[in-house]
């Protein structure tokens, strides 16, 4: 039988930067609630600051595109801890998925492909990860993939005059 998805998720590169930017800028704009950085931060900053983000020179993050007919529509970043005491867990970061990309399996294709370099990394054994309290897509998707709440952060964001908390989640990885 014929698989009805016509996406493909593969890693980033530096050559995306351009137009993974494109997209996080939309994603802040269009969802203000699900994220914390708005595009009044990010739009100012250099390409060399998204080209960073996608690099692999450092190995402290990777980030994952979604392409649906060769156009990225969605994306997730993982950032791994690099202090010692701490270098066994990792961050869950941006994911987003453009609205008319939605519902296919996307999102929660580009969440298991965090979780499989996640644990393709020696030492990596836990991902967390946070949503605004309210996203019930969101937690629906992290919860289908193995992520349990620990943790409710108060006052977490202030958006238009109103805190709103941040939902804590995690992953142990021999678990996922
Ligand atoms: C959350 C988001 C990434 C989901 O992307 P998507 O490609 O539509 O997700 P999928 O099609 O892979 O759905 C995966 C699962 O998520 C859940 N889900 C997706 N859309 C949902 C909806 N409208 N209502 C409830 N659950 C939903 C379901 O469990 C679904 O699994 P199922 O189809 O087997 O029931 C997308 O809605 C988005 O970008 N939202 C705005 C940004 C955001 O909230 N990012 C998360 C920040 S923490």
């Amino acid at each position: 039988m014929n698989d009805p998805r016509h996406f493909h998720v593969e890693r980033l590169t530096v050559v995306s930067a351009a137009r993974y930017r494109a997209l996080m800028l939309q994603a802040y704009e269009q969802e203000v609630e699900a994220f914390t950085s708005t595009v009044v931060e990010r739009a100012p900053l250099p390409i060399s600051w998204w080209e960073e983000r996608l690099s692999d020179d450092h190995g402290t993050s990777a980030v994952f595109g979604g392409f649906m007919d060769g156009t990225l529509v969605g994306a997730a970043g993982i950032k791994f801890a690099n202090r010692h005491k701490t270098q066994h867990k990792a961050k869950l970061f941006g994911l987003y998925v453009a609205q008319h990309s939605r519902g296919q399996g996307l999102g929660k294709e580009l969440v298991l492909a965090v979780l499989d370099y996640a644990k393709s990394r020696d030492g990596t054994k836990v991902v967390q990860l946070t949503f605004t309290e309210g996203n019930n897509q969101a937690q629906t998707l992290y919860e289908s993939c193995g992520f349990k709440r620990f943790g409710t952060e108060p006052l977490a964001l202030l958006m238009n005059g109103e805190y709103r908390s941040k939902v804590h989640m995690w992953t142990h990885l021999t678990e996922a």
